[in-house]
């Protein structure tokens, strides 16, 4: 291919598992949420799902994710804790309101300029979108910590994540691409063909769409959707998602720099 091809439908080297039901087309496995490029206020996603494996002293509120995402993070903690380690949520889905309450806290605690390093302001995290999570493990007594790294659980994590479809969103040495710390406990769902994609190339999802966008000015993710769309065989069902997807070659993708 010429690099920018993407590899074939399903990849059966990868582990496979049922739907737990039906997925909603309109959303964007590859939404880009950052500093730069928001979500909106009063969205929230559709079809939260409770996650199977999660911390037990956190809000089960907030341990939920869309459903295609909490499938595949299901399928992995299982895998996980088959193999012998034991990982679990903290908080996935946040809404506005609860990250809003979580980055004051932090202001009020360490100060703006700290909590930017490592909290996103409302609207900016993607934990709104319902395809990430922070996960973390007994080893490091529950914490979010970046020791967690160093774990065989979060080794584990790291080297695994892609094939159920998740990325390390914040990785060490890519902090000025992606305007946070090293978070080793933060995994991000955009499917198991863009994080394999991912994974192979040691990227940062900035960096992924943009790299796939430069070729013919659309990203990939925009792409991608387009084409699972169009095999939304109901016409009436299609329209509406079309209208009701995250647009981001407009909304994410213009004048991104780094
Ligand atoms: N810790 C990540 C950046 C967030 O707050 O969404
Ligand atoms: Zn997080």
């Amino acid at each position: 291919g010429d690099g920018n091809e993407l590899s074939g439908e399903n990849d059966e080297s990868l582990p496979q598992w049922e739907p737990s039901g039906e997925y909603d087309p309109s959303i964007n496995l590859l939404v880009l949420v950052n500093k730069e490029y928001p979500v909106d206020e009063n969205y929230v996603p559709a079809d939260l799902v409770k996650l199977n494996y999660c911390a037990a002293d956190r809000s089960a509120e907030w341990q939920v994710m869309t459903r295609e995402a909490a499938d595949a993070f299901n399928k992995m903690a299982g895998d996980a804790l088959a193999e012998g380690y034991e990982i679990v949520a903290t908080t996935a889905y946040r809404s506005y309101n609860f990250q809003n309450y979580l980055y004051n806290s932090y202001v009020e605690r360490e100060g703006q300029a700290a909590a930017d390093t490592f909290s996103a302001r409302p609207g900016k995290s993607e934990h709104q979108t319902g395809l990430a999570a922070d996960v973390t493990s007994a080893s490091v007594n529950y914490r979010l910590t970046s020791d967690f790294g160093d774990t065989e659980e979060g080794k584990w994590l790291a080297e695994n994540c892609y094939k159920y479809g998740f990325i390390m969103r914040y990785q060490k040495g890519k902090e000025d691409i992606t305007g946070y710390i090293y978070e080793p406990w933060h995994v991000r769902y955009v499917g198991q063909k863009a994080a394999k994609e991912i994974w192979e190339r040691d990227l940062t999802l900035e960096e992924y769409l943009v790299d796939y966008a430069s070729d013919d000015t659309r990203n990939v993710g925009q792409k991608l959707i387009e084409q699972e769309l169009e095999k939304i065989p109901n016409e009436k069902v299609r329209t509406i998602a079309k209208e009701h997807i995250f647009d981001i070659r407009n909304n994410n993708k213009r004048d991104f720099r780094f």
